[in-house]
């Protein structure tokens, strides 16, 4: 059995979580994962000053669903008392953990003081924790942060310590600076220096996407546990193939057909959730269903396909024409 880790009084088996990606990691994105084994999913990012100002969006973002759990909310903000308040809100929709941003690199969070920019500033970041620690009560929280802003200001193990003595109960490490953006490599050894500086628990993140990623994030940085984002697009598999190697358990990988069903499930479960009528649910879902095909014969063509669906019964043709393709492919027709 896979050993657990505890974040707060909340645990977590130690296999693979989903990463916050906003634009992506909805609830429809959260429920796959964590029906093909990931340990534990977070929230799209939510902006504290938003919520605390009108609660127009508030529900769709924060709602907790018992199969997502153990999950995060994740705020993002740059002012510790909106912070406060925002944990106050939040706490409502009964989150197991409540998650800082202090990551992303995006102009217009950055902009606001908010997301990666407060790695330039230890002192706000561990003041925003604090608030949030104070408001939260019995609920965690949690902090992501980069590896730095720059490479000439590589910090993440003191910021770690600063958000430690804050009362974090635990930080995600993405080993990249905010200068790289998306792009680079992600740095090991600043999660392994993070790991080292700090008590409480780190989990590594940046560039996993397979077994043997996962593994050597695990080996390199001695992290507590391992955070997949874009790795996971049209692959909730890889939680299923961590998990079974972790537990000692045999893993067969899908075949072609059995992944384009879960692509349909996928898509069911966008429209099931959306608010929206079919055409323009479908227009989430494009972008789910051409990860599904990537890395096969034919699917640059098939992915320009895919972003002109417009209904569930156009989503199941394609994929079952997918399918075709590939056989015939296979039997060298084409
Ligand atoms: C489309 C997208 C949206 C993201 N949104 C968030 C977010 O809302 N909050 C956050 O902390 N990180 C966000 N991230 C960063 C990821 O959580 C993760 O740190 C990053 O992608 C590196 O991990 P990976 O190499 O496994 O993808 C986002 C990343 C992507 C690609």
């Amino acid at each position: 059995m896979s050993e657990t880790l505890k974040i707060g009084g909340v645990s977590i088996v130690r296999t693979a979580a989903l990463a916050p990606m906003a634009g992506v990691a909805d609830r429809a994105y959260r429920l796959m994962c964590k029906k093909y084994g990931a340990a534990y999913v977070v929230s799209e990012m939510v902006s504290a000053k938003g919520i605390c100002y009108s609660d127009r969006k508030t529900a769709e973002l924060c709602t907790v669903t018992d199969e997502e759990r153990p999950m995060a909310i994740q705020l993002f903000g740059s002012e510790p008392d909106f912070m406060a308040e925002a944990v106050k809100i939040v706490l409502e929709y009964h989150p197991d953990i409540i998650d800082i941003n202090m990551g992303c690199p995006v102009p217009k969070v950055v902009g606001t003081g908010a997301g990666s920019a407060l790695m330039k500033d230890v002192r706000l970041a561990a003041d925003i924790a604090e608030a949030a620690v104070k408001a939260a009560g019995d609920t965690p929280v949690t902090v992501k942060i980069r590896s730095g802003w720059n490479g000439e200001s590589i910090n993440a193990p003191e910021m770690a310590r600063a958000l430690e003595a804050a009362g974090a109960a635990a930080v995600a490490v993405h080993g990249r600076t905010r200068d790289m953006f998306y792009s680079g490599d992600s740095d090991m050894s600043v999660i392994k220096a993070v790991k080292e500086a700090v008590k409480i628990p780190v989990i590594g993140n940046g560039d996993v996407n397979d077994l043997a990623s996962c593994m050597k994030m695990y080996e390199q940085t001695g992290c507590d546990l391992v955070m997949i984002g874009r790795g996971s697009y049209g692959n909730p598999f890889v939680f299923r193939e961590i998990a079974a190697h972790m537990n000692g358990e045999e893993y067969v990988p899908p075949t072609l057909e059995e992944k384009m069903q879960v692509m349909l499930e996928h898509i069911r479960l966008i429209l099931q959730l959306s608010e929206k009528c079919e055409e323009l649910a479908m227009h989430e879902a494009r972008k789910h269903a051409a990860w599904y095909m990537n890395g096969y014969y034919g699917s640059a063509k098939f992915r320009g396909r895919c972003y002109q669906l417009s209904s569930y019964s156009e989503a199941e043709a394609l994929a079952e024409e997918f399918v075709e393709l590939q056989k015939m492919r296979e039997n060298n027709k084409v």
